[in-house]
């Protein structure tokens, strides 16, 4: 017994040394975006997407961009379970008088992900962001 019981421990000393060696995935979704620094990169390459995209650039002709990318970086890294705060204000209140449509909506989104993929995230860590982001769309989208 004593013997198996040694066996064991070997095995599972030399399982943990060899995962250590491996990269182990990052454990949450804030780490596996790149943490606040990856975080803004996204965002940023995201603003630029939408400055430029026909269908839903109009909407932000009269934002201050660069106070939403400042919001968006904070919002990211909460919902991604990052040490941030959130100061902007509720996805409701913000865009119920903007008229979104869902087309915009899925615009966006889709401008996001050519955000991400640009920036090598892994599509697995898109999704679980796209996750969090989705429920957002009964605030945001008001015209069907
Ligand atoms: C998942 C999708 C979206 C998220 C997470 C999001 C998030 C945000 C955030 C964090 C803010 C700043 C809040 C604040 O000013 O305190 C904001 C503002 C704004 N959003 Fe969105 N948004 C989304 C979709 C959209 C879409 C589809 C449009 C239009 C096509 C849009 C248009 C705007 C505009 C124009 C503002 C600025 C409003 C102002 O300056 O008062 N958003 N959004």
């Amino acid at each position: 017994m004593k013997q198996a019981i040694t066996a064991f421990t070997i095995s599972l000393l030399l399982a943990t040394g060899m995962s250590a060696q491996a990269q182990p995935a990052p454990d949450t979704l804030f780490q596996a975006l790149g943490k606040e620094a990856g975080i803004s990169q996204i965002v940023d390459e995201l603003i630029k997407l939408l400055m430029q995209d026909e269908r839903i650039k109009t909407s932000f002709k009269e934002t201050d961009m660069r106070r939403l990318a400042v919001l968006l970086k904070e919002q990211f890294c909460v919902i991604s379970g990052g040490p941030c705060k959130y100061t902007g204000d509720d996805m409701k209140v913000v865009h119920e008088n903007l008229g979104i449509k869902a087309a915009q909506f899925n615009a966006l989104a889709e401008d996001l992900q050519i955000a991400m993929d640009k920036l090598s995230i892994s599509s697995a860590t898109q999704n679980k962001l796209m996750a969090k982001l989705a429920p957002m769309k009964r605030d945001i989208v008001i015209v069907k």
